[in-house]
């Protein structure tokens, strides 16, 4: 096991990732387009990113457009990159305000010029914050990542500048896009899917799963708050034993 995992029964959560699900549905019950669904998705992220905060989550991990999204209907993807364009513009201050960093995660070099610029721009600006970081995964896909991460390492390995015998688990964390943010401790997923569906699949090797039927525009903080106090709850092990956890 990676001396990267930190071996703790109750770990306190200090990474919460979110795959935001049920956007589409939410709007469809309404009998409205999707992209209204996605309007109010996000109006829960702000509800959520505030939430954290107030719980002193270290790291809030989004998954907020698949490296498979791209294949949805065009007139969806423009709005998504729409409203991703508008939740910078309104949010990057208030996050600067709150002491928060964005640090977005993913192959953006899919996305147009002035959204990689409005990223890299919201990122810089707010790269000071300490309270919380916010990961925002755009254009992302797990394996693509780690593929990625594979061929950093396997370029360096070449060059003479990695011994591929050192590239131990901890390591090779630090060639992926998550460099240097722990291993999330929770994952939640809304409106009752049941899967990981290619997010942080490295990353996720021991992190407690959450699912909820609730769609993530009704995704509040009470919901979140019964996350946090399920999570509590669990035994993280590790894969060791109760007692070696317990051993001083
Ligand atoms: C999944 O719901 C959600 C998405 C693919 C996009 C998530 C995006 C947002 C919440 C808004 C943008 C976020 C930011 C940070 C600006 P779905 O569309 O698959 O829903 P369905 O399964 O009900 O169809």
């Amino acid at each position: 096991m990676s001396d990267c995992i930190e071996l703790m029964h109750t770990a306190p959560l200090r990474h919460l990732a979110v795959i935001m699900d049920g956007n589409g549905r939410w709007a469809k019950q309404r009998g409205l387009p999707r992209i209204a669904g996605h309007r109010q998705g996000v109006e829960a992220v702000t509800v959520i990113v505030d939430a954290c905060l107030l719980q002193g989550i270290d790291v809030l991990s989004l998954y907020a457009f698949s490296s498979e999204n791209w294949g949805r209907p065009q007139d969806e993807v423009d709005a998504l990159m729409e409203l991703l364009l508008q939740f910078l513009a309104l949010q990057q201050n208030k996050m600067l305000a709150k002491g928060i960093s964005l640090r977005v995660i993913g192959d953006t070099s899919r996305m147009s010029p002035s959204l990689q610029t409005a990223l890299k721009e919201a990122e810089a600006k707010t790269a000071g914050g300490k309270r919380m970081t916010l990961v925002l995964a755009l254009s992302y896909g797990g394996r693509d990542e780690i593929l990625r991460a594979v061929k950093k390492a396997s370029r360096q390995v070449c060059q003479g500048e990695l011994d591929p015998d050192k590239l131990d688990c901890c390591t090779f964390s630090g060639f992926l896009d998550t460099a240097d943010i722990p291993d999330p401790d929770l994952l939640i997923r809304t409106s009752g899917e049941m899967r990981i569906s290619n997010f942080l699949l490295w990353q996720l090797a021991y992190a407690e799963l959450y699912f909820t039927d609730v769609l993530w525009p009704d995704f509040g903080a009470d919901d979140l708050q019964h996350a946090l106090d399920d999570y509590r709850q669990r035994k993280r092990r590790f894969g060791l034993t109760d007692e070696q956890l317990h051993e001083p």
